[in-house]
């Protein structure tokens, strides 16, 4: 079954979004297969953000989520990667759409709330760099 993985940002953890961001991925019908809140390292944050190095907001970007405390999940579903993407909404706030996550919630493209993979690579990139093996749980839950 197809694993994305999806981070609830120091400012959704901050504006106390994170049970409503679950809420939304489990009312979906996704499963929750790992999760925990940690605070980002400034090596962890350059290698999730490597494809972003040369960009100018590149500094900024890492400044940002390491500056406070994320939450980071693995979800398991049908199209899980694409689907959730849809329901966090354009990476800029201002273009995203009234109910998805970011279009809801969303004020600044820098402070945009959750990140989600966008491809089924960087989907099994990011699990690994975040989760161990052993922190990805296999379990049956009601449909
Ligand atoms: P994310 O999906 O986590 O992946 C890369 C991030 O770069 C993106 O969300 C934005 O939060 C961030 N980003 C994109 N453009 C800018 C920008 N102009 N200034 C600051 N951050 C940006």
């Amino acid at each position: 079954m197809e694993q994305t993985f999806l981070m609830v940002k120091p400012d959704g953890v901050q504006r106390n979004l994170t049970g409503e961001i679950v809420n939304r991925f489990e009312r979906k019908g996704f499963k929750l297969v790992g999760a925990k809140l940690m605070q980002i390292s400034d090596e962890l944050a350059k290698t999730h953000y490597g494809e972003h190095e040369d960009k100018p907001f590149f500094g900024e970007l890492v400044g940002f989520i390491t500056s406070g405390p994320v939450l980071a999940m693995v979800w398991e579903g049908e199209n899980v990667i694409a689907t959730a993407r849809n329901m966090m909404g354009k990476t800029n706030p201002l273009e995203a759409a009234p109910g998805t996550i970011r279009g809801d919630y969303g004020v600044t493209v820098g402070k945009n709330i959750i990140h989600g993979s966008d491809s089924p690579e960087s989907a099994q990139k990011e699990i690994n760099l975040f989760f161990n093996d052993n922190e990805i749980l296999s379990y049956s839950k009601q449909d």
